[in-house]
């Protein structure tokens, strides 16, 4: 007779990258959130133009049985982007190959960290800032400097980063995200030309996803040849002077195109080609083309909704510093506001109770025990200001 088996231990998955397996998958809380008022993510809060809609429902049911195709998308891109930053006719221009196209920014982020960051690299920023360049490091088995924004006005530490640039070792790669998420620092982008400059080792990424809001872009100076490495030949590219540069821009939140996914990395040809070689081959799907080609061919609708958010937050901003509310936010859709009567949970949850969802910033560090308010329209707004005034009292 057979003897039975002895009980063997069950086999171990095998382990991920010694990188991976330190990591914590990057989670935002985004369920359960429709039919509220969000105020949470710094979304577009009123959806596409209808424009964007008409192309989407135009589209024949055999495109979805076809891979994407991307032609034409890349000059589109910056053919508006020439427009909004008013590059004149003679200047350097954008052409599609300045123009890298990915799953949303947090795509190209991800590209720009697999492309350039080795074990052992460092990446300079700041902090607190966007939640997912440090992710992007450390699955890289890089090292992280993060430098803290002023406290408490939150000025942008620019010695601080400047010193940490043009030490013995400059850092692989460094990250501004200008306007700031969620601290709303601007950096005037001349500044930033400098740090480029300063550091022609480092790749400089600067996160502009927020710019429609505070009009602080690179962008116009590079295309009006500007800038502290003015030494440009005439009709040299655009990028010739700041080859170190790389500019990422989204359609996800002024254009509302967030569910779809797709945003843009701006550079030198050669960086964007690197970026771009560690992507798959039909990242962006179909939908999002369709929606990025009619989005950017509406450039009024995003500028009308801009400006109804600034308008908003300007009413928002002043009844907070007249009821003395401690608030925070120069640039972007959003502000950090710091209750006084309650804890920062107990808000939250009030606020929810109340039908309105915002971004709690505990654990963050200079911002812990704030709330990051997103800005809608004004009839949005006045809804969570009442709101506000209850759940704070
Ligand atoms: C500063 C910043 N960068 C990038 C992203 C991601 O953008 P996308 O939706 O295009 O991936 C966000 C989204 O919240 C953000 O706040």
């Amino acid at each position: 007779m057979d003897r039975p088996a002895a009980p063997q231990a069950a086999p171990a998955p095998p382990p991920a990258r010694p990188e991976v397996e330190c990591l914590q998958a990057y989670s935002a809380p985004l369920e359960g959130r429709r039919g509220l008022l969000r105020l949470d993510f710094n979304e577009n809060t009123v959806g596409p133009s209808p424009r964007v809609v008409q192309a989407i429902r135009a589209i024949p049911a055999e495109h979805i049985a076809i891979y994407p195709e991307y032609e034409g998308l890349q000059a589109a891109v910056a053919a508006a982007l020439m427009r909004t930053s008013g590059a004149a006719a003679a200047g350097p221009g954008l052409e599609p190959h300045h123009i890298g196209l990915f799953n949303g920014v947090d795509a190209a982020l991800h590209a720009v960290f697999q492309a350039y960051g080795a074990p052992g690299d460092r990446l300079l920023t700041t902090s607190p800032t966007f939640g997912y360049y440090s992710p992007c490091a450390r699955m890289q088995g890089m090292a992280i400097e993060a430098i803290p924004y002023r406290h408490t006005d939150f000025a942008f530490p620019f010695d601080a980063i400047r010193a940490a640039l043009t030490g013995p070792a400059p850092p692989r790669l460094l990250l501004i995200c200008n306007p700031n998420n969620p601290t709303g620092t601007r950096l005037a982008p001349e500044r930033i030309l400098e740090l480029a400059a300063a550091s022609p080792a480092t790749l400089v990424v600067v996160d502009e996803l927020y710019e429609a809001f505070s009009g602080d872009s690179v962008l116009p100076l590079l295309l009006a040849g500007a800038g502290v490495a003015g030494t440009r030949a005439p009709g040299a590219d655009a990028f010739a002077a700041y080859p170190n540069l790389l500019v990422l821009r989204s359609l996800a939140k002024t254009a509302g195109l967030a569910g779809l996914r797709i945003g843009f990395a701006i550079g030198h040809p050669a960086v964007v080609d690197r970026v771009g070689r560690v992507t798959g081959p039909y990242d962006i799907n179909s939908f999002a083309v369709t929606a990025a080609f009619a989005a950017l061919d509406d450039q009024a609708y995003v500028d009308a909704f801009v400006a109804e958010v600034l308008a908003a937050k300007a009413l928002l901003q002043q009844r907070l510093t007249t009821a003395g509310w401690r608030h925070q936010g120069e640039g972007g859709n959003y502000l950090l506001l710091w209750p006084r009567a309650r804890g920062a949970a107990a808000v939250e949850q009030r606020l929810r109770d109340a039908g309105i969802l915002v971004r709690s910033m505990a654990g963050k560090p200079l911002i812990d025990g704030s709330l990051r308010v997103s800005i809608g329209t004004r009839a949005q707004m006045e809804q969570f200001w009442s709101a506000w005034q209850q759940a704070d009292s």
